[in-house]
């Protein structure tokens, strides 16, 4: 949560942070501000609300710097307004901070400084950082800010600069992701690769309780004690065109029409067609890990954790081992129960969610291995777990998953292939017909991408409900929680979802003319327990909408409305399946004029508990 940015070059510094903070917006939009240093000063501008409207106020009001920061925040201390937006200041207004993350202890280190004299001006836990790094100044800024670190417990990426120690921004981080862009004579320092790409394709990961200073002869890398470290310095294959819409209304249409080629890309040199092989080598993971594993433990948050459910059917079905899929946030502070011969599965878009990498680590060196399947590049969770298995979806910029949730599914049916494999597990022609299948699967994705029509005139009907309900059972039940989660995150109306059988202990209480239900029925071995579901439901005046296989004619029968997928192999329909749904929220939201890309109160990247 929150974006950071910073630039020293020859550019105009406040365009590139304006422009770097459009990239990072996805990570939090409720303030955003900019500084940049001018000669023996510091020159600020902070708003509440989007950068939009700190663009708007800087052509009010410009800015001019040699260099700066800037910062897009979602609020964790200190409720959103302009006083509170970052960057901070120290007593003399000097020195300014960014930060990215939560200071636990700064309401100890707070009234610390305050007994010493320091004056608060806002109600954020950043500020403490900005009077620390007064406190311990004596001349050199990275020396002050090392002193400062060493009091502060938490999580954090900060990027600091001051007036008395001019010509350098310093970087530091704990928790949460930097990245360093070393350009031609120039040098950026953002949360993301995302707000440097359009300079550079050249980037440098920090690693925890590493820093960095950045000056006009580029990036100086050290550790908090001041150490100088040799960084590698990599090449992204992202291109910022990849980031752009496209034409697309928004990221989010522009991401749920890329899915086909999502699936092509991750599927993409890992299957060995000739020989009915998948290919896990890429992992890293030892093949025998593949091979003695007895059980898989999934962990994730969100829209992962549900692609991390239907993984769970997947290996069941495909590898014969059990698999549990754990809420991250839940597992890292449980008593859990790690059994040496379990893989553990970490899947995150991100790489960087905080709950997700703390479970990472709880849980590394106590199983046979751990495995991450994200689409970050040289994330967190990607260099911290042993092995790793790219998404390849390219950048998601919509707030809502979508295509890297096509993605991780894509990853996970390859990791429970490439474990029945190894295992010999099931029958080799079981698995050529879903390995066949998979790759299939893009076209049927385009089919229902060629009749989006009657989907959005479907909305327009539901645009004025308040309350939704969606069902599915065995490799649907994580798609109606998926579809439920899209509907509320997007176009906020309250919508819950249930395994078809679970209705009748309770919930079918809630049904009337008033609440519509999303149905997923594709003709599956749960197909005529649905059936029954849904007719309890008509029976209490519930309006039905169906997801269902093309060629079954007679759901129409049962059903109020139907949106039609493709056939396909049973275990793969949640590929399908999770393509109506995810436009059905997608065209409500719309309609309801809601704010697509950056839903209210939601972050994309969730780097705090
Ligand atoms: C919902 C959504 C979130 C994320 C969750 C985990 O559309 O995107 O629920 O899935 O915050 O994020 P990652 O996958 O980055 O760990």
């Amino acid at each position: 949560m929150c974006g950071i940015v910073g630039y020293i070059g020859p550019k105009d510094v406040v365009p590139v942070l304006i422009e770097g903070l459009k990239k990072l917006e996805y990570r939090g939009y409720d303030s955003a501000g900019v500084a940049v240093a001018g000669p023996g000063c510091i020159r600020l501008c902070r708003v509440q609300g989007k950068v939009s409207a700190l663009e708007e106020a800087l052509r009010k009001s410009p800015i001019q710097g040699a260099y700066g920061l800037g910062h897009t925040r979602w609020a964790t201390h200190g409720r959103p307004s302009e006083t509170n937006a970052h960057p901070h200041v120290d007593c003399k207004g000097e020195i300014v901070v960014v930060h990215n993350g939560i200071i636990e202890n700064y309401l100890a280190l707070k009234s610390m400084l305050k007994a010493e004299g320091h004056v608060f001006r806002t109600e954020t836990d950043t500020e403490v950082i900005a009077h620390l790094i007064e406190k311990h100044f004596r001349g050199s800024l990275e020396e002050a800010v090392r002193a400062a670190l060493s009091t502060m417990e938490g999580a954090f990426a900060i990027g600091v600069f001051a007036v008395k120690d001019p010509g350098k921004i310093v970087a530091a981080k704990l928790g949460p992701p930097l990245v360093v862009g070393v350009g031609d004579g120039e040098t950026i320092v953002s949360s993301d690769i995302n707000a440097i790409l359009a300079h550079t394709p050249r980037v440098a990961f920090l690693e925890d309780r590493e820093m960095v200073v950045l000056d006009e002869a580029g990036p100086h890398f050290m550790d908090f004690q001041g150490k100088p470290i040799d960084k590698k310095i990599e090449q992204i294959q992202w291109n910022p065109l990849m980031i752009e819409k496209k034409g697309f209304k928004h990221f989010m249409l522009k991401e749920i029409f890329e899915q086909p080629q999502v699936i092509r890309d991750t599927l993409m040199g890992r299957l060995s067609l000739d020989q009915g092989e998948v290919l896990l080598d890429e992992t890293g993971l030892p093949p025998a890990v593949f091979r003695d594993i007895r059980k898989a433990v999934i962990i994730a948050c969100g829209t992962s954790s549900h692609a991390g459910f239907v993984g769970k059917y997947l290996l069941e079905s495909l590898a014969g081992i059990p698999a549990d899929v754990e809420y991250a946030s839940e597992y890292r502070y449980r008593d859990f129960i790690l059994e040496k011969d379990a893989l553990v599965i970490i899947i995150s878009q991100s790489g960087e969610t905080a709950d997700t990498l703390a479970a990472l680590r709880a849980a590394k060196g106590r199983a046979a291995a751990t495995l991450a399947i994200t689409n970050a590049v040289s994330s967190s969770i990607a260099r911290e777990a042993q092995g790793v298995l790219y998404t390849h979806a390219g950048p998601e910029i919509g707030v809502a998953a979508t295509k890297t949730f096509t993605a991780q599914m894509t990853a996970l049916a390859l990791v429970a292939l490439g474990i029945a494999q190894a295992k010999g597990a099931g029958r080799v022609q079981d698995r050529m017909a879903v390995i066949e299948e998979l790759q299939r699967l893009p076209h049927k994705i385009e089919q229902i991408l060629n009749r989006v029509g009657p989907i959005e005139e479907l909305a327009k009907q539901f645009v004025a409900f308040f309350h939704f309900l969606y069902l599915g059972r065995w490799v649907n039940f994580p798609i109606a929680l998926e579809g439920a989660l899209k509907l509320k995150e997007i176009s906020y109306i309250h919508a819950e979802a249930y395994a078809g059988g679970e209705m009748k202990h309770g919930p079918i209480a809630l049904i009337d003319e008033k609440m519509p239900t999303m149905a997923i029925i594709p003709k599956d071995r749960v197909y005529e327990k649905m059936l029954s579901n849904i007719a309890e439901i008509k029976a209490r005046s519930g309006f039905i909408i169906a997801v269902a296989d093309e060629n079954d004619a007679a759901i129409r029968d049962h059903v109020d409305v139907v949106i039609p997928i493709p056939p396909t192999h049973p275990l793969l329909t949640p590929f399908l399946s999770v393509v109506p749904l995810q436009l059905f929220a997608y065209y409500i939201a719309a309609k309801r004029g809601a704010d697509i890309d950056q839903p209210r109160n939601l972050a994309k990247s969730v780097t705090v508990e």
